[in-house]
């Protein structure tokens, strides 16, 4: 069956007036978050400043973890036990009522199907009960806007644009070319923005499923990061993929197989223990200097003047690092521009900014649209279905 998406920006749309609070609501994954976020228009500036009133986030990571990854059936119960819990914190902390709010903004694509349907049902019957409306947010759309959180006017009149956007996380990793400010963007920015993509796993993925082959917990990102300390990066070479300048896809796949036949022959011979600060170190610089030498290229290729890292692995420290010691070079025009770590894996927060911008432009449904909206698998399904 054909997905259909209503005319947007719709003209009956009611466009908040600023400054306006917005509650996000995110259970795409195994993070059930709930967070009330204030949009301030800036005089001096057509961005807008988005300040974070409430962020509460249960993360479903110890349940899923005895599984070695995310459970999609396990996550769905736990969203309908913890959804409603975070989002009473959510309006406690913020010290507003339903009454005050502009918009309800809640994650309906991409996902794990039952994980969204538990956030779009609460949020589409919340919207209805307390008559405040409903913007439905791409997940990865709520990922670019976590950049902006919290950030002080200075730093968003840092940001040039167009700027590229490097989306790195468990399930996606991607190059964006985003053209301007957020209350700007085009309804498809996440599809027809796209200029490059993991043709296999995601850079997250690859960490996940490296450091469980070394026997680290899910999901294995962080304990990678931390355990890299001190150890080698050129201790082994391990496959960079699609080497061609001119392409500027990424692929994890064969990292994954190369590492899997080290950490082999490591056991056989009794030395992964030993080894694993230089193993951890080698699969980190493997995977940063494919993310890397990918947004670089790509940044010259495309006249990017600045440069944006979103996403779980946002959170890497080598990756940070490397992007900050390489910019000048790729012809950027400042320094790579990072979001707080508190808002780089998924959270509520950057669900709500995405929702305030998208209001402001009019994607906020009516009430008769509200109620037929659906939660989508893949990114590619729109409003309504
Ligand atoms: O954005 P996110 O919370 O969830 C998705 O939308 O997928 O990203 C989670 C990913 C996991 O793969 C995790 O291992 C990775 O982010 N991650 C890290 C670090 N912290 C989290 N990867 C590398 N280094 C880190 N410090
Ligand atoms: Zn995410």
């Amino acid at each position: 069956m054909a997905f259909v998406s209503t005319q947007k920006p719709n003209a009956l749309s009611p466009r908040p007036k600023a400054p306006f609070y917005v509650l996000g609501i995110e259970s795409s994954c195994d993070e059930s978050s709930a967070s009330v976020v204030r949009y301030e228009p800036q005089e001096s500036s057509q961005q807008g400043l988005l300040k974070v009133r409430s962020l509460s986030t249960f993360s479903q990571i110890s349940i899923h973890q005895p599984f070695g990854g995310v459970v999609p059936e396990v996550a769905s119960r736990n969203h309908l036990v913890s959804l409603f819990p975070m989002i009473e914190d959510a309006m406690r902390e913020a010290n507003l009522h339903f009454s005050d709010l502009s918009a309800i903004a809640v994650t309906n694509r991409p996902g794990l199907m039952g994980a969204l349907l538990v956030g779009v049902t609460v949020a589409k019957t919340l919207s209805y009960a307390v008559n405040v409306p409903l913007v439905p947010i791409h997940h990865l759309e709520g990922h670019a806007c976590s950049l902006f959180l919290d950030q002080s006017p200075e730093t968003i009149s840092r940001i040039q644009y167009p700027l590229l956007l490097m989306l790195v996380s468990g399930g996606h990793t991607q190059l964006c070319l985003v053209p301007g400010p957020p209350e700007t963007w085009p309804e498809d920015l996440m599809q027809t923005g796209v200029i490059a993509r993991s043709r296999d796993d995601a850079a997250g993925e690859a960490f996940d499923k490296t450091a469980k082959l070394m026997g680290y917990p899910y999901p294995g990102g962080a304990w990678i990061d931390q355990g890299s300390e001190g150890g080698n990066p050129k201790a082994y070479s391990f496959p960079r993929a699609l080497p061609q300048r001119i392409v500027f896809d990424f692929s994890f796949s064969g990292l994954k197989t190369s590492v899997a036949m080290t950490i082999e022959k490591l056991k056989k011979e009794g030395r992964l223990e030993a080894e694993l600060p230089h193993l951890c170190a080698s699969v980190q610089e493997a995977i940063v200097d494919s993310l890397c030498t990918k947004a670089f290229l790509a940044a010259r290729h495309h006249g990017c003047k600045s440069l944006a890292l979103v996403g779980g692995v946002a959170a890497n420290r080598c990756l940070r690092a490397r992007l900050e010691s390489g910019w000048e070079e790729a012809g950027l025009l400042v320094p790579p521009l990072f979001p707080m770590k508190a808002y780089c894996t998924d959270n509520a927060a950057m669900i709500a900014a995405a929702g305030a911008t998208r209001a402001l432009q009019g994607y906020a449904l009516t009430q008769d649209e509200a109620l037929r909206l659906g939660a989508h698998a893949s990114g590619t399904g729109k409003g309504i279905k």
